[in-house]
């Protein structure tokens, strides 16, 4: 978030206006609602998924657009191709924020965007033991924003975090491989299971985007959602106390698989105020409630029994 923020202060004036994804990473919508307009920034939310939309929240003052794609937590994934157009049209910088599909997944810059923004935190990082992020962009302008987000807002990664990161990223390619080979069974799994109503995984033919999917990831990563019949809540104590090979918790992209339990009408209440055309695409993909799944390292076969023993409860 302090590369993120370090990139929104570095870039944007009072006076400018930033068109947001009107759902991505709680932290990055509540920072365009809550923070950024303190500042005499305009932010405008659109649905990155559908480009009338994006085009219609531009405006003459429009400096930044900000997509997420696939976007956390509802996996809806966003045409970085077309919206780079907008955006150059517009006279306006293009952000990616592709944490969920890291490097290997997806290349934003080669699609047309300015600027790229991970958290190393996640998949490059790998195990979860840092904190980091990064911009990613051309070096006159990194320059610049090195000199706001490293020393006028002290976002300096600690030298400890940098160096597991970096040995992280080593493996990167080798986990993503794994990550989506092991998401795809998992998927497959849940989605033939009587209990699941329904999954969300830009691998399969089901995913509302699977053409975009296909034709943007070289592969799927490893993130993942399904809705289960009945009551989500009841399901998610299942997992707290069931499972073995699974970890209930937040975060993503670590070797341990992760879960979580989030009712949309929590979400619509913390984070993404919505109404209208976005408000059902939101629902589209979200239902009553989503487990949002990180699928890591572990054998897929382990995986999917771990599902079993919590779901048949
Ligand atoms: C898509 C996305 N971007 C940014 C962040 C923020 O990352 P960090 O926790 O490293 O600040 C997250 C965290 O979950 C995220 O999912």
């Amino acid at each position: 978030m302090a590369a993120a923020s370090g990139l929104l202060l570095g870039t944007l004036r009072a006076g400018d206006h930033l068109v947001l994804s009107d759902v991505c990473y709680a932290g990055m919508a509540e920072l365009g609602r809550d923070t950024i307009p303190g500042f005499g920034i305009e932010v405008t939310t659109a649905d990155f998924s559908n480009l009338d939309a994006v085009q219609s929240a531009v405006r003459p003052n429009t400096r930044l657009l900000w997509a997420e794609s696939p976007c956390n937590p509802i996996l809806r994934l966003t045409d970085i191709a077309a919206v780079a157009q907008i955006a150059r049209r517009a006279g306006a910088a293009l952000v990616v924020d592709s944490t969920l599909a890291t490097p290997v997944v997806t290349r934003p810059l080669a699609l047309g965007a300015d600027w790229v923004v991970h958290s190393l935190t996640k998949y490059l990082n790998g195990h979860g033991d840092a904190l980091g992020g990064v911009v990613i962009g051309e070096r006159a302008g990194l320059a610049k924003l090195r000199q706001h987000a490293l020393i006028h807002f002290g976002g300096a990664l600690s030298p400890f975090n940098a160096w597991l990161i970096r040995r992280g990223i080593h493996t990167l390619s080798f986990r993503m491989r794994a990550h989506a080979e092991g998401a795809m069974a998992v998927a497959a799994h849940l989605e033939s299971h009587q209990r699941v109503h329904r999954v969300i995984y830009p691998g399969l033919p089901s995913h509302p985007q699977y053409e975009l999917a296909r034709r943007q990831m070289t592969s799927f990563s490893g993130m993942l959602t399904f809705q289960v019949k009945g009551d989500g809540a009841e399901v998610a104590r299942q997992f707290a106390c069931r499972a073995r090979v699974f970890t209930c918790a937040v975060s993503l992209g670590k070797q341990r698989s992760l879960v979580f339990y989030l009712p949309t009408e929590d979400l619509l209440r913390s984070s993404f105020t919505l109404s209208g055309p976005a408000l059902e695409s939101c629902r589209s993909f979200a239902g009553d409630g989503i487990f949002r799944v990180s699928v890591g390292l572990e054998d897929p076969y382990d995986l999917c029994r771990d599902l079993d023993r919590i779901l048949d409860a």
